[in-house]
């Protein structure tokens, strides 16, 4: 369906799990030349699985150990990308990390760390991918896996809520000075989305029936669905969206507590 997806690079980060590693099988399937990041060992044999399935499609996708928050290690990441396929055409800040920790007991590595992932890892992903289409005079594509938690508060998650209301600013502070250069960057923030991150919280009952309470769609999204959008988002057929933010959430964002008609 994404036709011009075909032969494009495309960096994901956080490729290992969730909803990073649905992202470079969509990739993949569209014939895009897919540069799987992940940080951690444990994630090697999963990404292996999602290589062998993109080349079974068709496709080609590499693979490279970095950890988001060094600069060194996202400047080897894009590196690598343009040594083995020649060119950077899309980079999809994914990688995230959240865990809940009231506030007032947040030790501060907790805070710095998830802000450390999740919004200094996007705008060094993002300088240096702008960096490169510089290089290389090219109308290049920024997509950052954003939240609902973006504009919803979220308790017991400030540092999460703080990172993704920081990349939403950043992201669009960022689109309305390369927008110019036909570089088109923007977020996808999804909702509650069954992941192996995910799936022990809502498999519990209470918590599934809480979440879905709060879900105009009454379900629980998949990460396919919001895979689908990244995919447009990089495509040409979205060539006029700048600094915009799809929620991919069910209606989550839409003040679902007024449903009833109270209020
Ligand atoms: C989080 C999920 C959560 C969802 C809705 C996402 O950003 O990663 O764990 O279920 O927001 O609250």
């Amino acid at each position: 369906m994404f036709t011009d997806l075909k032969d494009k690079v495309v960096v994901i980060t956080g490729a290992g799990s969730g909803i990073g590693k649905s992202f470079a099988e969509a990739f993949g399937k569209a014939e895009a030349k897919v540069v799987m990041n992940y940080r951690s060992e444990h994630h090697v044999e999963d990404v292996d699985q999602s290589i062998k399935l993109i080349e079974e499609a068709g496709g080609q996708a590499i693979k490279v150990q970095a950890d988001v928050s060094v600069e060194a290690d996202v400047n080897r990441l894009v590196q690598t990308a343009v040594d083995t396929f020649g060119t950077l055409d899309i980079m999809i800040n994914n990688a995230g990390f959240e865990k809940p920790i009231p506030t007032h007991e947040m030790p501060l590595e907790e805070w710095q760390k998830v802000i450390d992932i999740n919004l200094t890892g996007a705008f060094i992903g993002s300088k240096a991918a702008v960096n490169q289409f510089f290089k290389e005079d090219k109308k290049g594509v920024i997509l950052n896996t954003s939240s609902v938690h973006d504009t919803i508060p979220w308790p017991n998650y400030a540092n999460y809520a703080a990172s993704k209301g920081g990349l939403k600013l950043m992201m669009e502070t960022m689109s309305m000075e390369y927008a110019q250069y036909g570089i088109r960057i923007n977020n996808i923030s999804p909702g509650a989305i069954v992941t192996e991150h995910t799936r022990e919280k809502f498999s519990d009952p209470t918590t599934r029936a809480e979440t879905l309470e709060m879900i105009p769609a009454k379900e629980i999204g998949e990460a396919d669905q919001v895979a689908n959008v990244a995919l447009f988002l990089a495509s040409d057929l979205a060539s006029y969206i700048h600094g915009t933010t799809i929620y991919v959430d069910g209606g989550m964002t839409n003040y679902p507590a007024f449903m009833g008609g109270k209020g």
